[in-house]
């Protein structure tokens, strides 16, 4: 998987991540989000899950990071039954790259590959405050399928967002 997005600014290409990217993805994320991991997560996950693992990168710097999880469990599209579900863990672009359809594309090809792992439904959580991103998810065909209240350290509830795959 190697594609290329054009833009007014710039190329972005969007690829797997390595062990190498961990620390520019770690950075993004201590810039842009206040949901932090230890650095051993990021391994773990990249290990586990590195197809669903992705950056953006411009100029061989990194803009923009997705983590996703295989799970297996209740459905969240269907009313009953179970699914192999993607979860989007964390997705995050830095301010000056926003704006350009990086997000989307990182996404976008998240989804692809969450299909290739034979997943039938993807979802995350999103602060409820979070405008942009819940826009961004609902052009992308994901539907608000729960409010947890409390969800975050801060006492903020999250929407749980799924989308059919
Ligand atoms: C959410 C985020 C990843 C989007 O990245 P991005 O590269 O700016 O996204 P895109 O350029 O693909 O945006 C696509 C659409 O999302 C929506 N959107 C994105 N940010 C928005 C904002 N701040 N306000 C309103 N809509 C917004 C718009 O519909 C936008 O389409 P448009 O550019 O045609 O108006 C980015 O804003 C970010 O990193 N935010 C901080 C981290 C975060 O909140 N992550 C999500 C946690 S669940």
């Amino acid at each position: 998987m190697q594609e290329t997005t054009s833009s007014r600014d710039g190329d972005y290409a969007v690829r797997r991540c390595t062990p190498e990217d961990i620390p520019s993805v770690i950075n993004v994320n201590a810039v842009t989000l206040p949901e932090h991991y230890s650095d051993y997560f990021y391994y773990e996950i990249l290990k586990d899950f590195p197809s669903t693992f992705l950056i953006a990168e411009n100029g061989g710097r990194v803009a923009g990071y997705i983590m996703c999880r295989m799970e297996y469990g209740l459905s969240m599209t269907r009313r009953f039954g179970l699914a192999k579900k993607g979860h989007i863990i964390s997705v995050a672009v830095l301010r000056e790259y926003r704006g350009r359809g990086v997000g989307t594309k990182l996404i976008r090809e998240a989804l692809e590959e969450v299909r290739k792992e034979n997943g039938k439904e993807c979802y995350l959580e999103v602060r409820i405050t979070n405008e942009g991103a819940i826009e961004l998810y609902k052009r992308l065909g994901f539907k608000v399928t729960s409010t947890l209240h409390g969800y975050y350290k801060d006492g903020e509830s999250a929407y749980t967002m799924a989308l059919s795959l």
